[in-house]
């Protein structure tokens, strides 16, 4: 069954078992350490990880593209609201440039924002994740221990989240073994 985000030679969705010697290759081919891979292991093994989306080449099968969502524990005055955090993305250096991160992380939000999420966090540069409408603006006010610049995130079900909330926003314990978080 074809998934939202699917092209003529992409084919984007969840990941499934078979898929996992993949995606640790693709990590570990895209980032210069191997932080982002064993954090993707640490987070399937503490059952933190909520969505995997893959992309696949359609011609060849493999696989070209990867993104991560886990579980944070979030609280807003005090109450918890489902959220989640994306990371790592990573897309296979030869296929770059052509919409396949955008595939990726669309196709994962529109799940999320169908099972409930009402926020996703990302650590990233907000020159990429503003398209998706991503900003630091929603994220400044959370308690984390990676508040700044690059600490951004998006209110899902229609934008509810006001911005200026503010609350705790804690990561999965994996991430602790990021060098910078
Ligand atoms: C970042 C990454 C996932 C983007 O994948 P992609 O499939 O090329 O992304 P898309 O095709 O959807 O978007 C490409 C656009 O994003 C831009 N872009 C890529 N990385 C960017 C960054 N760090 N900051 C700003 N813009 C960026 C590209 O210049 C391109 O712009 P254009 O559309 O105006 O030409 C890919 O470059 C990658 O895997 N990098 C190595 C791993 C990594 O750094 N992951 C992100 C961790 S937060």
């Amino acid at each position: 069954m074809p998934e939202a985000g699917d092209t003529a030679e992409l084919i984007v969705r969840p990941a499934r078992g078979e898929d996992v010697a993949g995606i640790d290759s693709l990590l570990r081919a895209c980032f210069a350490r191997a932080d982002e891979a064993d954090l993707v292991r640490q987070l399937c093994v503490d059952g933190a990880m909520v969505l995997m989306m893959v992309a696949l080449d359609g011609t060849t099968g493999a696989i070209v593209g990867a993104v991560a969502f886990s579980r944070m524990a979030v609280t807003v005055d005090d109450r918890a609201i489902p959220a989640v955090a994306l990371a790592p993305l990573a897309v296979s250096a030869a296929y770059r440039r052509r919409g396949v991160g955008e595939a990726l992380v669309q196709a994962g939000l529109d799940r999320l924002e169908a099972e409930r999420a009402v926020l996703c966090f990302v650590l990233g540069d907000p020159g990429y994740y503003r398209r998706f409408g991503f900003h630091e603006d929603y994220a400044r006010n959370f308690v984390s221990p990676y508040a700044g610049d690059a600490l951004l995130a998006l209110p899902l079900q229609g934008g509810l989240m006001p911005c200026g909330v503010r609350g705790d926003a804690r990561h999965a314990d994996a991430f602790a073994m990021l060098g910078a978080g």
